[in-house]
């Protein structure tokens, strides 16, 4: 076993005088190990028998701890590799006045950009997609959702939305919805966007590495072409920890609405 595994339950022995449960122990142990960067950002967690078998306790007490820690976010568990420390996120500041795609925004600051698909297909619209999209009941719509990653860290779950006369063929937009939109001429130039709090649910947190319940943003975005006519309907969920949005404030001009 690792060097650092040995120091954590170092760690255990000596506050195991402290008459705290054991478990509270050991995490108290595998936290400091994290924090004094004894074990690093996707550094794997010893197993739970080696944990068990090095500091000498039960394997449900070591399952104790472990899961109070990846509730909290200091590690995270993926079906089949086993625990790991958490990757510490940089926050990405984001502009809310400039309408550019995720891959746009992830180039711009070097970071690499992947998605998994979700679901893409021409489906009967919902009431909210005909009400926005401006749809019939007979008319299709296609749906584009994605996990958005980007450094190999998911950061969004988006659920993107469009007439299908405009994306007859959803699986054919490569890796950009925007660029694909580009290359028809319907690139969107204007959009709203609504930002709202949102806990993340089970599948959400599952897809975002993140543990059940914790605070993500809700966004909103409906983009419209030059004439007028709405192009987008994407519905985002992305992870409170990794975004800042940024809008920057004007004093209005003279006649301008808001002006006191
Ligand atoms: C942003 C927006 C989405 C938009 C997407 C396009 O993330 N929130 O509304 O659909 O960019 O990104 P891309 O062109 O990388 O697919």
């Amino acid at each position: 076993m690792s060097e650092a595994a040995d120091q954590i339950f170092a760690t255990l022995k000596q506050s195991s005088q402290s008459g705290a449960p054991l478990y509270l122990q050991l995490r108290k142990s595998i936290e400091d190990a994290v924090n004094r960067g004894l074990i690093g950002p996707g550094d794997a967690l010893p197993s739970e028998r080696d944990i068990a078998s090095k500091a000498d306790i039960s394997r449900v007490t070591v399952r104790k701890a472990v899961q109070d820690l990846v509730k909290g976010g200091i590690l995270v568990q993926r079906h089949g590799s086993g625990t790991f420390v958490a990757p510490r996120m940089e926050r990405v500041e984001q502009s809310l006045s400039r309408l550019t795609s995720f891959t746009e925004d992830m180039a711009r600051r070097g970071m690499a950009v992947r998605s998994a698909w979700l679901d893409r297909g021409l489906y009967a619209p919902s009431p909210d997609e005909m009400m926005v999209l401006g749809l019939s009941s007979n008319e299709l719509v296609a749906r584009v959702a994605r996990l958005r990653i980007a450094n190999d860290t998911p950061l969004a779950i988006e659920r993107a939305a469009l007439s299908a006369s405009v994306l007859p063929d959803p699986a054919g937009i490569g890796s950009s919805l925007y660029a694909a939109l580009e290359t028809t001429g319907l690139r969107p130039v204007r959009a709203v966007q609504r930002i709202s709090a949102a806990n993340l649910g089970g599948d959400d947190a599952r897809l975002l590495e993140v543990p059940p319940g914790i605070a993500g943003l809700h966004i909103e975005r409906i983009s419209y072409l030059a004439s007028g006519k709405v192009i987008e309907f994407t519905r985002s969920i992305y992870r409170g920890d990794a975004y800042d949005f940024v809008a920057e404030l004007r004093l209005s001009g003279p006649g301008e609405e808001g002006r006191p």
